[in-house]
């Protein structure tokens, strides 16, 4: 579907994520031929700059982070051309005439305001944005991560938000979200006779999602010292990829109905118990290690660390999910940084046979399991045990493999690009509604308050390993290992 004209307002549009990740997503939509001729991308920021100087600051942070496949000169010079460059300070109205005269008043135009900027500032930016008469009926609001800090304060951005603007206008990103492979689990649950009946019960032991990085904090540790794994990984994109796995099939793929079925995932979440905020959570801090070969330094030796802190840079969790298809299926969640590998991924193992007609014993067969890959690059794997060839009957796990790179020779398109379309579109099915956003702090809610009070201090982890030992015996105390070291 062609994009209509549109205006996009980056507030924080010289910051770390608009570098990063948002111009070069609009780059690369610009020179695929999606934007608009007159399209506008306007970055909001407080440095005194004009146009030219911010072109500037665009060629050294952003342009090293577009991949060079797709990088050329002449289209980059187009889009810098659609770059306008706005100075005001975002918490004073009275500074924002100048944002008034470069947008274009015509409800034609579809009016964007990206709010790339501490969650702190939210409330106050569509306030000030409808106090200028600027959040038209017809304008949209995007609200970058973190989306509070606890159910407080999300709750506190809904309501101020929903001041301004209609839920319909309100797109909540988790950028997780718009990743290949996770339209590509939907793909393969609801597209597909294969899995649905098995995807129960009856049929799973267990479910692990992991997101593990090599990489440290680098130069956040500002933002990462107020939020800690929990906040900035569990309960936004864990969360999010566990109900992708976990919900029921939608009545369609329109934004309420699959919303819908998220929210009854996040509501059936088990509550923790004083037992279960013991048993079930491991929080770690990376030491120092090796990671590819090189040595890196422990989280409170980075640069502006307090060498005292306690914040967690790794995460585990069992959850429950307390439904008839799931009751009894744990769901382990983990994620940090400073891990031994760069890997996403969600892996669903199956129950074993439940008798062997071979002579090889039960034990000797490795239950099925579906691994779907999201990081480093999108893939499927099943496992399945298949006889080895020759004489006898032995039988071996083998791997069916599907590399969507490979499959499909399209050019990938990053998250953030297919969600900086859906938003232009007006398509909300990838972001989250106000109702799901507190449902996730709900739950993680108690965690968060023990911490605080029990002072649990994060258990020490070797870069460049798995995380805490305690993760694995967390896993293992139910006779289990994460798949990476089975
Ligand atoms: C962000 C977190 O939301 O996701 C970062 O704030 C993290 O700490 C990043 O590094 C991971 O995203 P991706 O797409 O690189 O796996």
């Amino acid at each position: 579907m062609a994009l209509t004209d549109f205006d996009l307002v980056l507030f924080g549009g010289g910051g770390d994520l608009s570098m990063r990740k948002l111009i070069p997503a609009m780059y690369a939509r610009d020179r695929a031929g999606d934007l608009p001729a007159t399209a506008q991308i306007i970055c909001i920021g407080r440095q005194n700059w004009n146009d030219a100087e911010f072109v500037q600051a665009l060629n050294e942070n952003a342009r090293q982070h577009i991949n060079e496949k797709v990088f050329a000169q002449a289209s980059w010079d187009k889009f810098c051309a659609r770059v306008r460059y706005v100075s005001l300070d975002a918490t004073d109205a009275a500074t924002y005439q100048p944002l008034n005269d470069v947008l274009r008043s015509d409800t034609n135009i579809t009016r964007v305001f990206y709010l790339a900027t501490p969650p702190t500032l939210f409330a106050r930016i569509c306030h000030n944005l409808s106090a200028r008469g600027l959040a038209t009926e017809h304008s949209r609001v995007v609200l970058e991560k973190p989306l509070g800090r606890d159910l407080a304060s999300a709750k506190e951005i809904n309501l101020e938000v929903g001041q301004v603007f209609k839920e319909s206008q309100i797109f909540r990103i988790d950028h997780y979200l718009g990743k290949e492979a996770v339209q590509n689990l939907l793909a393969l649950r609801f597209g597909n006779v294969l899995f649905e009946p098995l995807w129960r019960r009856e049929w799973i032991s267990d479910v692990q999602i992991t997101i593990a990085e090599e990489i440290g904090v680098g130069n956040r540790m500002g933002y990462y010292e107020t939020s800690g794994a929990l906040r900035d990984m569990l309960q936004n994109h864990l969360l999010q990829l566990l109900c992708i796995v976990a919900m029921e099939p939608p009545l369609s793929v329109s934004a309420d109905a699959v919303r819908d079925e998220k929210l009854k995932v996040l509501r059936s979440l088990k509550p923790f118990t004083p037992t279960t905020l013991a048993r079930n959570i491991v929080r770690g801090q990376y030491r120092a290690g090796h990671v590819e070969g090189k040595a890196v330094p422990a989280y409170r030796q980075e640069k502006n660390a307090n060498p005292e802190s306690n914040t967690e840079t790794f995460v585990a969790v069992k959850a429950e999910i307390d439904t008839w298809r799931w009751a009894g299926v744990p769901f382990y969640l983990r994620t940090g940084k400073r891990m031994a590998d760069q890997l996403a991924e969600i892996v669903v193992r199956f129950k074993a046979i439940p008798h062997s007609i071979f002579t090889q014993s039960n034990s000797s067969f490795q239950p099925n399991c579906l691994v779907i890959r999201l990081q480093p690059d999108d893939g499927l794997q099943l496992n399945l045990m298949a006889k080895t060839p020759g004489d006898g009957m032995r039988l071996k796990p083998v791997e069916l493999e599907l590399d969507f790179a490979e499959t499909f020779k399209a050019p990938r398109m990053d998250a953030y690009e297919r969600l900086l379309l859906d938003v232009l579109r007006g398509q909300l099915t990838l972001f989250m509604r106000s109702d799901e956003l507190e449902a996730a702090w709900e739950w993680v809610e108690p965690v968060l308050r023990y911490w605080e009070h029990e002072g649990n201090e994060p258990m020490p982890y070797t870069s460049g390993t798995w995380g805490p030992a305690a993760a694995s015996a967390l896993i293992g105390r139910d006779g289990l290992q994460w798949r990476e070291e089975a």
